[in-house]
Parts: C-alpha cells; structure tokens; sequence
C-alpha cells in the first residue's frame, strides 16, 4: 500500500507516521508533564477539568483512557470510579506508561488503574468493554481518524459516552496570530529546554493546522456510528471537546 498520510506539513507513509509519533513521546516522556504544564500555562489542568465534568463518570464505571500516556486523565477518572470501577490506560508509548505507572502509584491508586501497552487504531480489547472512553490530545495523532473512531465505537459498550479533548485553532483573529507566533516559534523553543528536543513541538504546531475542523471531526464521528455528537470550544477554541454516545439500537421508525 502506498498511500501516504499527513505527518504535520510533510506527507509520509502509515506506518512512518507511527514510527515518527511514537519516538517523540519516547523521547520526551520523562518530562511530558512539565512540558504540558508550562507550556499550556496551566490550561490544561482548567480543560481537563472541565473534560471529566462533562463524562458524568460514577463509581463501578469501567473507563478507558486511550492513548493515555502519563495518566494524567486516568488518575482524575479513577478518584470518581473507585472503589468499585477500573480505568484502563492505553498508550503505544512504553516510556509513557512507566512515568505514568510511577505517578499512579504516588497518588495511591496503582488498584484502580491498569496499563496497556497498544496502538489506538488496532485495540486488542473486546466489543463493549467499557463504559466511557476519553482520549486527550491523541486523536490528531491517529494515522487514520476513522479506523480509531471505529475502533473506540467498537470496544464502547452499549450506551456508553466517548470524550475526546483536542487542540484546534482559536476563533478570534488577534488570538490566532498571536498563538501562531506562540506555537511556530516560542513553542518549539521552550519545548527544546523542557525536553532536549524542538522536534515534537514542531510536529505538534503542525499537525494542529493540518487536523480537520471541529465540524468535520464531528461529521466524522457520527459517520462512524456516533450518536448524539457534539464539540465545545475552550479558551477560544484553542482545545475542543468532541462527545459521542454509542447507541446501536435500531432507530425506532414505522412498524410494518
Ligand atoms: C499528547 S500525548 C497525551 C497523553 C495524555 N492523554 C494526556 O492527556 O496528557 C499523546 C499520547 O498518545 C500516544 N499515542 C500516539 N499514537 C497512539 C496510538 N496509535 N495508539 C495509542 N497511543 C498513541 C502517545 O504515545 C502519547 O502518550
């Protein structure tokens, strides 16, 4: 197969795509939490936030955390699903998962939170596993948006709400030039002194500008089977929440 996929600007192969992704939170994984912190000025703790309020989660639920990295939305879900509820990370990154692992176990809850080392797009989990899934900062990663959101509608139960918190691009003008002169060239630069490296903020700049619209995630979800889509602009619109519910009921219509 020789199509080809976007890797920020550059065009490449499925697979290297992969490969690409996946050695930048390798790389980078020791330091994602103090990059994430400062370099969102703290947003991203008011997003997630406000991401877990709207999945109404509840003791007992079984919640999957996909492409979960360091945990940072497993340790919130599995404080509002304990003692009775699991939450299950997924994360292709193995060096993700071990910052993850010590930070769970720092916060108590190496019970409640179970990781799993396996790529999005391909789950080794069964039809209707879980009760909730939310995704942070993963999907535009995907090499292919809809074969994860088959894949998430798939291992979803019946009924079951899907959460996905992504970055876009903010509505008004003035906020849009200055976040592009934020993410194209302060970005990269203070991500360098954080991590060592500038790469994965380049990408990152880049694959935000070459991610569909809201609109077209959203049409995108309910072309897989999602119910009742929405999305909802944070701070401008610089992060969006995409929701879904899986509901495979048939439609109630005429009755011959
Ligand atoms: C930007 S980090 C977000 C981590 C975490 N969800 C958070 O909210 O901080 C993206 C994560 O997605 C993981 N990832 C990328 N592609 C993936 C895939 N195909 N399957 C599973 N995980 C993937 C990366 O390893 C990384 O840990």
């Amino acid at each position: 197969m020789n199509e080809e996929v976007s890797y920020g600007y550059r065009k490449v192969s499925p697979w290297e795509k992969t490969r690409l992704v996946l050695g930048h939170f390798e790389t980078i994984a020791d330091r994602y939490d103090l990059a994430d912190a400062l370099l969102s000025f703290g947003l991203h703790f008011f997003w997630r936030r406000v991401a877990l309020e709207r999945l109404n989660l509840k003791n007992g639920d079984r919640v999957l955390d996909l492409c979960g990295g360091t945990g940072d939305f497993a340790i919130l879900a599995a404080r509002k699903v304990e003692p009775a509820g699991k939450v299950v990370v997924c994360d292709i990154s193995r060096a993700m998962i071990v910052a993850g692992r010590q930070k769970a176990f720092r916060a108590q809850l190496e019970r409640s939170i179970v990781w799993v080392q396996g790529d999005a797009e391909n789950m080794s989990f069964s039809d209707n596993s879980f009760d909730a899934i939310i995704v942070g900062y993963g999907i535009r990663n995907f090499v292919f948006l809809k074969r994860g959101f088959q894949e998430i509608h798939r291992v979803l139960r019946d009924g079951g709400k899907f959460l996905a918190l992504e970055f876009s691009i903010p509505r008004a003008k003035w906020i849009r030039n200055i976040y592009h002169l934020y993410s194209f060239h302060l970005l990269p630069r203070a991500g360098k002194i954080i991590t060592g490296t500038a790469e994965p903020f380049h990408y990152l700049a880049e694959s935000i500008r070459v991610f569909p619209s809201p609109e077209d995630v959203q049409n995108e979800l309910a072309a897989d089977g999602f119910k009742n889509t929405a999305f909802e602009r944070l701070t401008n619109g610089i992060a969006v929440l995409y929701t879904g519910v899986k509901d495979s009921a048939p439609q109630s219509g005429r009755v011959l």
